[in-house]
């Protein structure tokens, strides 16, 4: 089996930066989920959602990484700290840990404005920096704001399969 070494969990960009969850995290990733309008998370659920996407980081050296706006402390939360917009990065997914997926989710009202564009970016040359050769990603064919962030960064249509929600498209990028 081929190993690889740990992605950089540290990322920055001209706007954004990535770097690893903190537990002070979970209100505002239970207000993204709650975005999706398919259930509550509450925060318990998420507090341990944090903690398993930590240890899952150390176990596989690859991470789902909060994205933030650089330098804009207190901003729209008033808490001091630089607003979390969302998540970019990397998972198994329904791949493998030598190809895995790109994932990403941002807030509403952070939505076109190339933040998805830019982090993906990032983590794309953080994964190739491990070694790795290609990168998936799978979605809905109807997700078109996800299939542009794609088509941005390179990834080209692999095959269309079919889950109990309906089709997937699978999309793949040389690194
Ligand atoms: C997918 C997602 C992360 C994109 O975030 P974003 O920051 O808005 O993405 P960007 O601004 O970098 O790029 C979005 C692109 O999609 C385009 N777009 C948006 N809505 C579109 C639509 N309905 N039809 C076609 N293109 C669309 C935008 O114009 C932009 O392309 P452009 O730069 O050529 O103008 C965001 O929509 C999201 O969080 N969605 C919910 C979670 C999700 O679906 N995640 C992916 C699961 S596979």
């Amino acid at each position: 089996m081929v190993t690889y070494p740990p992605m950089a969990s540290h990322l920055e960009t001209e706007r954004l930066t990535l770097r690893p969850w903190s537990p002070s995290d979970a209100p505002a990733l239970c207000a993204l989920h709650a975005e999706r309008g398919t259930g509550t998370s509450t925060l318990p659920y998420v507090q341990e959602l944090i903690g398993a996407m930590l240890d899952r980081t150390v176990e596989n050296g690859i991470a789902l990484l909060p994205v933030r706006l650089r330098g804009e402390g207190g901003g729209r939360t008033g808490t001091g700290e630089d607003e979390l917009l969302g998540y970019c990065g990397i998972v198994v997914g329904r791949s493998s840990l030598e190809e895995p997926e790109i994932a990403y989710e941002l807030f509403r009202h952070a939505h076109g404005k190339g933040y998805a564009t830019e982090a993906a970016r990032a983590v794309l040359g953080a994964v190739a920096r491990t070694g790795r050769e290609r990168l998936w990603a799978t979605t809905r064919p109807e997700n078109a704001p996800s299939l542009r962030v794609l088509d941005k960064l390179g990834f080209t249509h692999d095959r269309t399969t079919t889950d109990e929600r309906g089709e997937v498209v699978w999309l793949s990028v040389e690194l």
